[in-house]
């Protein structure tokens, strides 16, 4: 069965390894390999270690196994990061992750939150009440920003 837990920094190694793993089989539809390359490139172990001391992560996991991620930052309300485990999408494992960061946001007084998506997770974002604001460019990627209102 799925637990959702606070994340701790050990978690981070599992974390950025899930990320990257994520990153390279679900986001091929949209970008291209170099793409892709960038991206991972850009998130390396110490960045995880970093962002799991500033910010509020949670984790998702099944059997001892971490299957998901979510990530927001108190300072700017922004949802920063939402992964699932390709061998783990479409049970809700997303959903779940996202209610918890907005119930936590909630707790904290965030009425809103925004964040950039990545052109693969729009449609996850839409079926879930997220708004478009724009379309944007993150360095060389494409992604489009949203806002959800909390509560
Ligand atoms: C986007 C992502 C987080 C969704 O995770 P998930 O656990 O599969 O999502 P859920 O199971 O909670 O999906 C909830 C609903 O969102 C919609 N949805 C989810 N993935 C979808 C997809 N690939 N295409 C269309 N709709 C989708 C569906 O309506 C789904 O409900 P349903 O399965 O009953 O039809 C996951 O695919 C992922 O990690 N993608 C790659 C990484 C990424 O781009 N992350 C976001 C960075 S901004």
């Amino acid at each position: 069965m799925m637990q959702i837990r606070v994340a701790r920094v050990a978690d981070a190694e599992a974390i950025w390894q899930l990320h990257n793993r994520s990153v390279l089989s679900l986001c091929a539809a949209d970008y291209s390999l170099e793409q892709l390359a960038d991206w991972v490139k850009h998130s390396t172990l110490a960045r995880q270690q970093a962002r799991l001391k500033k910010h509020c992560v949670f984790v998702a996991e099944e059997d001892d196994r971490l299957i998901g991620f979510v990530r927001w930052n108190p300072a700017t309300n922004e949802l920063c990061s939402l992964f699932v485990d390709p061998d783990f999408v479409r049970r809700g494992v997303a959903s779940a992750l996202m209610e918890t960061a907005c119930q936590d946001a909630l707790a904290c007084g965030v009425t809103k939150f925004w964040l950039d998506a990545s052109l693969t997770a729009v449609p996850f974002y839409k079926a879930t009440g997220w708004q478009t604001i724009k379309q944007m460019m993150h360095g060389e990627l494409a992604c489009v920003r949203m806002t959800k209102q909390l509560g």
